[in-house]
């Protein structure tokens, strides 16, 4: 395929002069990528292609990090952005919308009370933990996954936990997926001041029978506030997201991303008790753009549309598809990958017989997928707009990268096949 990406790599060396690390957000940033044969920038988006700023057209796997539910410039979702952009944006009083998509949370989950608004996932993230610490007296944090980058969360990174006070590190505790153990340890090391269990319900792996169960009665029986970070599973595995797939009721719950269909929206939602902690004059959540009116008419007519087609039964189909056509690949051609998740959120993932990350075979099934035009990080999240034809086909394009991959792996020759270095090890890290 002949292609180009002389563009990206103007726009690249210009953004490296005045953007560090030539990104906005890390899982974007152009060292996830393999440099000259990536795109670096995209310039459009249509239903589940993009096209990068050389006029490449790629098939996109991530649905920018799953903010995309239903497909780039949904018309429908388009419109009703239009619509609200004419009568404004944003007031000096509450928007009329506000009220209107609280109750539409609220009527389509049963377990939401009272709802508040962010733009970023990070916002009500970090509400609920503030909510949880000023309803319990408690200070101390016990988290597993990734939950944004305020101080609490990140306190715990493996890699980048630099400029975080020690003291807020010392507050945040790590437990590890399916091992409840390492949460029963976290409560006998601080009994009585944990203040909040915060959790992503679905990791790499799903969840053990019993695990969010056994997370919930331990959150309980120590007096803390149980919460699913629902930023990535919400409206994507069902419209009630992992709380209503696996029928397991946090106190509090967090949304993001799909919610809204890529214009900025984070919801934290939850028992009433709870939330009226925000009702006082002693806790403070506030800012500029919460209630931004194009994203709550984007929300509204997302939540719509949902009502009235299969979006998340589709979602499931078209990544169970994937999966299952390239575990085939992997069979068929020997290379040592794998896809793990679930349906709404296949991962591929390339180890090393030790168990770590094998970069090298990842950073050239990178480098093979963009110049077979598919753009993935391997963290996929398929939207609405993927057809069964879209996904089929991208595993036909994925036949030569398994080709060349199955080749350099026979041959040795895995890190000499690249193209540009290496990509850097990922910002999230493995929960
Ligand atoms: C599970 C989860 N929680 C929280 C966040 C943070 O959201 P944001 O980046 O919008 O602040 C993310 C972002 O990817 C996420 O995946």
């Amino acid at each position: 395929m002949q292609r180009s990406t002389e563009k990206s790599k103007l726009l690249l060396a210009r953004a490296e002069q005045v953007i560090p690390r030539a990104a906005q957000t890390l899982s974007k940033a152009p060292d996830q990528f393999v440099r000259g044969v990536s795109p670096y920038a995209i310039a459009r988006g249509e239903g589940c292609r993009v096209w990068d700023v050389d006029g490449n057209e790629y098939i996109d796997l991530v649905s920018s990090l799953g903010a995309i539910v239903l497909g780039y410039r949904h018309p429908v979702i388009e419109e009703a952005v239009v619509r609200q952009r004419a009568r404004g944006t944003l007031f000096s009083i509450p928007g009329d919308l506000e009220v209107e998509l609280a109750e539409q949370i609220i009527k389509r989950i049963p377990f939401i009370e009272s709802v508040r608004f962010g733009m970023n996932g990070s916002d009500v993230t970090t509400a609920a933990i503030r909510v949880a610490r000023a309803f319990t007296g408690r200070d101390h944090v016990a988290k597993c996954g990734y939950h944004g980058w305020a101080d609490w969360s990140i306190a715990t990174h493996p890699l980048r936990s630099k400029g975080i006070p020690q003291a807020v590190k010392e507050l945040t505790h790590e437990f590890s997926y399916n091992k409840l153990d390492t949460l029963r340890k976290i409560f006998e090391d601080h009994p009585n001041q944990v203040a909040a269990v915060i959790l992503e319900p679905v990791s790499a792996v799903s969840p053990e029978p019993g695990f969010l169960e056994g997370v919930r009665d331990l959150a309980h029986e120590h007096g803390a506030v149980f919460i699913f970070d629902e930023l990535v599973t919400g409206f994507r595995l069902a419209l009630g997201g992992a709380a209503e797939y696996f029928n397991v009721t946090p106190d509090l719950v967090c949304y993001g991303k799909a919610i809204s269909n890529g214009e900025p929206l984070s919801v934290l939602g939850g028992r009433k008790d709870l939330m009226s902690v925000l009702d006082g004059q002693d806790v403070f959540f506030s800012f500029t753009y919460a209630g931004y009116l194009p994203s709550l008419a984007a929300s509204l007519a997302t939540l719509e549309f949902m009502d009235a087609h299969p979006v998340q039964k589709t979602l499931w189909e078209r990544g169970k598809q994937m999966m299952q056509g390239y575990r085939t690949l992997a069979e068929t051609t020997g290379v040592p990958t794998s896809v793990i998740g679930l349906g709404p959120h296949p991962i591929f993932q390339f180890k090393k017989p030790d168990g770590g990350d094998d970069l090298a075979l990842k950073s050239l099934f990178i480098q093979e997928t963009a110049k077979q035009g598919i753009l993935t990080n391997c963290s996929n999240l398929v939207n609405y707009s993927h057809t069964e034809g879209d996904i089929q086909e991208v595993l036909s394009r994925m036949e030569e990268v398994f080709r060349v991959m199955a080749g350099a792996v026979n041959r040795n020759a895995v890190e000499a096949s690249l193209e540009g270095p290496m990509i850097r090890p990922r910002s999230k890290p493995a929960s």
